[in-house]
């Protein structure tokens, strides 16, 4: 079967296309480079000894998705092209929304004209709302985003549904991330974050290599067990192996599913940098912070649904996690550029 990745040069992309090729799939993969570099495709393609076929475009143009469908037997597509920085989201709303909603809007259409009948979404933990009680299930209360990036994710999963509801023998997965941190155990890819990071992992490595002064700790009373903000890290490769695992899904049922993708496990944030200092054997400047605005104390999920209908469930430990992204920092202290 052959898949067609979008944003498949981005962090989680280069681990799902290793994957899928691991598995037999056959690839096509595309992405613009607006958060990525050329070369994490080369590196995937170098580790998995294989020259898939690339597209450099924006996925939103319809005649290039029309060339790509003609050119190949595509049968199922994973739509993980996205803009995805929060911060920025709040300051470019119509970027975000232009860019997540039309590239949505533009593959499911393309995949109609082609009678392309399976999908995967990278949605997010974050359209839940934070009024639900944790552990999250699927069916724990979505909207009140917290930001335009976490409206257009909600946004694109009721376009996704409404366009499978309408359109029989059609099939979707809403696969709902929550914290990916770790890489491929070569260290040859990871995440490469274009600017200062968001988010915690990234933040701690590139502190750890000396490409930070310290880590801020964003609040240290919340009503967590130290005090810090608690939640649920997923080694990247076991999120891969959630993809392949819905391709399977998609196999055998119609219609959409929706699974969260995490550990079950809540893990704070002094508990992830104690984690990483154990696996790198550096110790990392730390200083408490207010606490970010738009921030939970808790979030983790139940994992029930994904093991029991995906058969899919996390096997990395925090510590597998910090050892893969110390290889991977302290093999390529600045990313890709290295
Ligand atoms: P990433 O930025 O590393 O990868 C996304 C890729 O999409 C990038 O390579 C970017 O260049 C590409 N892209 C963006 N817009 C495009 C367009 N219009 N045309 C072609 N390519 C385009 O991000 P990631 O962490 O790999 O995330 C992948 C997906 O998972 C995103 O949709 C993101 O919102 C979602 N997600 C990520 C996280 C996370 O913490 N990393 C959590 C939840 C959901
Ligand atoms: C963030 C986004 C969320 C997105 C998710 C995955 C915000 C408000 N939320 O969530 O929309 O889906 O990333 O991409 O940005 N922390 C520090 N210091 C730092 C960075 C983070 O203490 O420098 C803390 C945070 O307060 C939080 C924890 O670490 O308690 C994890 O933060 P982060 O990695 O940004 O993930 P989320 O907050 O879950």
């Amino acid at each position: 079967m052959t898949i067609f990745v979008t944003g498949g040069a981005g962090y989680i992309g280069t681990h799902v296309i290793l994957q899928l090729i691991e598995q037999g799939y056959d690839v096509v993969a595309a992405d613009n480079f607006a958060n990525s570099k050329p070369e994490a495709i080369a590196r995937v393609k170098a580790l998995c000894g294989y020259d898939f076929p690339f597209y450099e475009m924006d996925v939103r143009d319809c005649n290039r998705l029309s060339d790509i469908f003609t050119a190949h037997h595509i049968e199922c597509v994973i739509h993980l092209a996205g803009l995805k920085a929060v911060g920025e989201s709040i300051s470019k709303p119509l970027e975000y929304y232009t860019n997540n909603l039309d590239s949505t809007i533009e593959i499911l259409s393309a995949m109609k004209r082609y009678g392309i009948r399976k999908f995967i979404f990278s949605s997010s933990a974050t359209v839940y709302s934070g009024e639900n009680d944790m552990p999250l299930t699927e069916d724990s209360h979505t909207g009140s985003c917290a930001n335009p990036y976490g409206w257009s994710k909600f946004m694109c999963e009721q376009i996704i549904s409404d366009f499978t509801h309408a359109n029989n023998g059609f099939s979707a997965v809403l696969l709902r991330y929550f914290n990916p941190i770790g890489a491929h155990e070569s260290g040859k890819i990871g995440e490469d974050p274009q600017d200062i990071p968001n988010n915690l992992m990234p933040f701690i490595a590139q502190t750890t290599v000396g490409r930070l002064p310290f880590l801020n700790i964003y609040g240290n009373d919340y009503n967590t067990s130290d005090g810090t903000g608690v939640r649920d890290y997923i080694h990247v490769t076991d999120l891969a192996a959630g993809h392949v695992s819905a391709i399977k899904h998609l196999d055998t049922h119609d219609g959409i599913g929706i699974y969260n993708l995490g550990t079950g496990v809540g893990v704070s944030v002094l508990e992830l940098v104690s984690a990483f200092e154990d696996a790198s054997g550096v110790g990392i400047k730390k200083k408490i912070a207010a606490r970010r605005p738009g921030d939970l104390a808790i979030c983790y999920t139940s994992t029930t649904k994904a093991k029991i209908e995906l058969g899919w469930e996390a096997k990395k430990s925090i510590r597998d996690c910090c050892i893969d992204t110390w290889r991977w920092q302290k093999n390529n202290p600045h990313g890709y550029e290295t």
